[in-house]
This record gives structure tokens, C-alpha cells and sequence, in this order.
């Protein structure tokens, strides 16, 4: 992998050296241009000594050696990789601005781009902003969604820069064959509510990123994906038709609906096993009385419905588990009769629910189990993709 690691003048350019080292961990050339901004962010000598090359920070070349840098180097490059993003930088690349090394390559370059915006969230959501995004998206440039937090001015919200890992995920997602191209695949997440009465309902702390970051995944690798969500405040992924679903009667509902036009199932929804048996149609009062009782019903089994379904689709079950993690999915790998399941421990606060981390283990139905590391879910989520295209028949 051929790649121009672009930096300009924000604070998450400090991480510009551990992104150079991952990109390389994962077997990356990598060169660097910095503008003059970032330079005042992270060190060039730092990112000339990580990178093994010379950093590029002036637009003109050395007029010793001839030759015009920019143009010899859009000849080299497989992808450009211009991490962090400023509101300036993505302006000038919209418009075509050339009056630094990083915009003046930027016009050069030739292959794929991947650019992560990150800034202020009252600058990201400002509408010029929005706009020059929009005019590089539709140029084909892949934009990743900044990430939600703490931010370098002490304001909390969208702008954060995606962690190396999940830079160099994306990286690799461009020179990953599309090996699920002509694939229909089901994802389910997120969690289903069930109602007490109109105000209340019970539900579980499912946030649906495990499901999808599946989603994101299999539709960039090239499967048509449909996404069957309970309630979550995630955006759609690009490109994948989504169904919001609320209880499990639905879920069960949207999925059986497009289940014959689906090759493969995976199901990461956290599916409430029980649901109260009736719903009331009024709020119930506190002054109601001092007790409340209430009767719950067994929700029925989607995953039982789909792997008796005919033709079957290729089946990959969940289990989230707080002790004998293994036995138990073993043994829910076979009463569900799926191919493959994931098991993670969901006891453990720092993965599985709500967490952009997780670690799991995954269990063929032949008895192969693969444990992969604790990572962030989109790098978990194209792990288990590998072992299923594996596993699938031609
Ligand atoms: O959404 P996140 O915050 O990212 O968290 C991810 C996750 C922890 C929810 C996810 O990784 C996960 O483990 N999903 C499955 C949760 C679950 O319901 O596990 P389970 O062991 O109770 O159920 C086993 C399997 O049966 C699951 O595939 C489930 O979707 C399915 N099921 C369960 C009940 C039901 N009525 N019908 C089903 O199909």
C-alpha cells in the first residue's frame, strides 16, 4: 500500500506519528506532507524519522534535483489519506485551491481519497462546511464520520478525530477485495423496546454499533445490505437500506419479510426475551397502588425461524454472555442452528454494550473457534466478514 499521509494545522495532528506507525504495522509505504500549520502541531523531523522518508512541507521542489515532487509522488501514490482535515483544508480542496504542498498534491493526486474532518462541532455543522463536504463526497471522496467526545477547546460533541486503528481500518478497506460483491446480507442491532403502558417500556443498553458497524462493513465490501434496527441515535451508513423497528414482534416481522431475498443473516440485536403480556393503554399512576405487578410473555425466537426458513440463509448468531462464555455459545450455536456465533462478555463494561470497543470469540458450527482481540467495533466487524466469506458456498 502506497500512501500520502496529508496533515493539516489541527490539534489531532499530534497523532499523525502513531497513524504513520500503524499504516506501516499493517504494511504501508507511507509519505507525509504537512501544511504549514500542522508543522506547528507535530514535528516533521518526528514524522521524517517515523515515516523513513523526507516530509514534504513546501510546495516547490529542490530545484537541484529537478523533477516536479508532487506530480512523481501522485505517480507513486495508491490512496491519499489527509488526516486530520481542517475547515481550510477541505474548502480549498473543494475548490480546487493549490497554495501549499498538501492542497497543490491534492489536485495532483490520481487515486482514491480519504479525508477525516476534524475541528469544533459549531465548525463542522456550519452550513459552508456542510457544503464543501458535500461537494467531495459527491466527488467519490470517502469522508469518515468524526467522532463524538471531549474536544481539544473543552466543548463537548461531533469533531473529535477517529483514533489511528480506525484510520487505518478504513485505509485498508480500500485495497480490500470487494469479496461480498453480489451478496444480499441482513444485519440486526440495536435493541427492541417493549411497552409498559404509553410513557414506559423495558428495553436493554444496546446501542446497535456492533450491528452496524457490520452493516458499514459488508456494504463496503460490497454486499447490498439491509439493516433491521431497534431505536438508537446512530446515522444510517452510507449506501445500506435501513428498517426502524421498535418491539421484537416487529424485528421478527421486517425480518422474516426480506429473509428470501437475503443470503446471509447476522443478528446483533439484543432482542428483549420477554415483553409484558399486555400493554395499558394509559399511563399507569403511582397513586395506582402501592405494588405494581406485571406479567411478561416469551417473546418468539427470530433466529429459530430463520435457520428452519427454506432456502436457509447463511446464519451468524450473537451471544452475549456474563459467565462461561464459550460453553454457553456452544450450546447456543447448536439450539439456534447457526453457522457461525459470536460470543462476547458482556460483563465486562469496557466491550460489548455501548462500548466502541469489543472482543469476542467466534464458534463455527464445525467446532473452529477464533478469539479476536479486543478492538474497535468496525475492526471486529470486518474480522468476522473474513470468516464468513470463508465459510460461504460459491
Ligand atoms: O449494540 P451494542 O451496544 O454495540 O452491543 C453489541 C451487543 C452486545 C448487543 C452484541 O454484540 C450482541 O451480543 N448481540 C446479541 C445480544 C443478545 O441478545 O444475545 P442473546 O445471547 O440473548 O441472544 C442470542 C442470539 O439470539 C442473538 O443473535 C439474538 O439476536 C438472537 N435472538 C434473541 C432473542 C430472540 N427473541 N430472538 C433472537 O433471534
Amino acid at each position: 500500500m502506497n500512501i500520502v499521509l496529508g496533515v493539516s494545522g489541527g490539534i489531532a495532528a499530534y497523532k499523525a506519528p502513531d497513524l504513520v506507525r500503524r499504516l506501516q504495522d499493517a504494511g504501508a509505504d507511507v509519505r507525509v506532507i504537512l501544511t504549514p500549520n500542522a508543522a506547528r502541531f507535530v514535528s516533521p523531523l518526528s514524522l521524517a524519522t517515523v515515516s523513513g522518508h523526507g516530509v514534504i512541507l513546501e510546495q516547490w521542489g529542490d530545484p537541484d534535483k529537478g523533477g516536479v515532487d508532487h506530480i512523481e509522488l501522485a505517480r507513486w501514490a495508491e490512496l491519499l489519506l489527509i488526516a486530520p482535515a481542517t475547515a481550510n483544508l477541505i474548502a480549498k480542496l473543494a475548490v480546487g485551491i493549490a497554495d501549499d504542498a498538501l492542497s497543490t498534491y491534492a489536485v495532483a493526486h490520481r487515486a482514491g481519497i480519504v479525508i477525516a474532518p476534524a475541528m469544533n462541532t459549531s465548525m463542522l455543522l456550519h452550513p459552508t462546511v456542510q457544503q464543501n463536504l458535500a461537494v467531495l463526497r459527491a466527488r467519490g471522496i470517502d469522508i469518515m464520520e468524526p467522532d463524538e467526545g471531549l474536544l481539544a477547546c473543552g466543548d463537548e460533541g461531533a469533531g473529535r478525530m477517529p483514533d489511528p486503528p480506525i484510520l487505518v481500518e478504513r485505509v485498508q478497506q480500500h485495497f480490500r477485495a470487494r469479496d461480498l460483491q453480489g451478496r444480499s446480507i441482513l444485519v440486526t442491532a440495536g435493541p427492541t423496546r417493549e411497552a409498559i403502558d404509553p410513557v414506559r417500556f423495558i428495553s436493554n443498553r444496546s446501542s446497535g454499533k456492533m450491528g452496524y458497524a457490520l452493516a458499514e462493513a459488508a456494504q463496503r465490501r460490497g454486499a447490498a445490505v439491509r439493516l433491521v434496527s431497534g431505536p438508537t441515535s446512530l446515522p444510517s451508513p452510507a449506501g445500506v437500506t435501513l428498517t426502524r423497528v421498535t418491539t421484537a414482534l416487529e424485528m421478527r416481522d421486517a425480518v422474516l419479510q426480506n429473509l428470501a431475498s437475503s443470503q446471509i443473516v447476522i443478528k446483533a440485536a439484543a432482542v428483549a426475551d420477554f415483553a409484558p403480556v399486555a400493554s395499558s393503554p394509559r399511563k399507569i399512576k403511582k397513586e395506582d397502588g402501592n405494588e405494581l405487578t406485571l406479567t411478561f410473555r416469551k417473546n418468539p425466537d427470530i433466529l429459530t425461524a430463520i435457520a428452519s426458513a427454506s432456502p436457509r440463509p447463511f446464519v451468524v448468531a450473537f451471544a452475549a454472555e456474563t459467565e462461561a462464555l464459550e460453553a454457553n455459545a456452544r450450546e447456543k450455536l447448536s439450539r439456534k442452528d447457526a453457522d457461525l456465533i459470536v460470543a462476547n462478555d458482556v460483563g465486562d463494561a469496557s466491550i460489548g454494550f455501548d462500548s466502541d470497543q469489543n472482543e469476542v470469540l467466534v464458534i463455527a458450527r464445525d467446532g473452529t473457534t477464533t478469539k479476536i482481540e479486543r478492538a474497535p467495533k468496525i475492526v471486529i466487524a470486518n474480522r468476522i466478514l473474513d470468516l464468513v466469506v470463508e465459510r460461504l458456498p460459491q
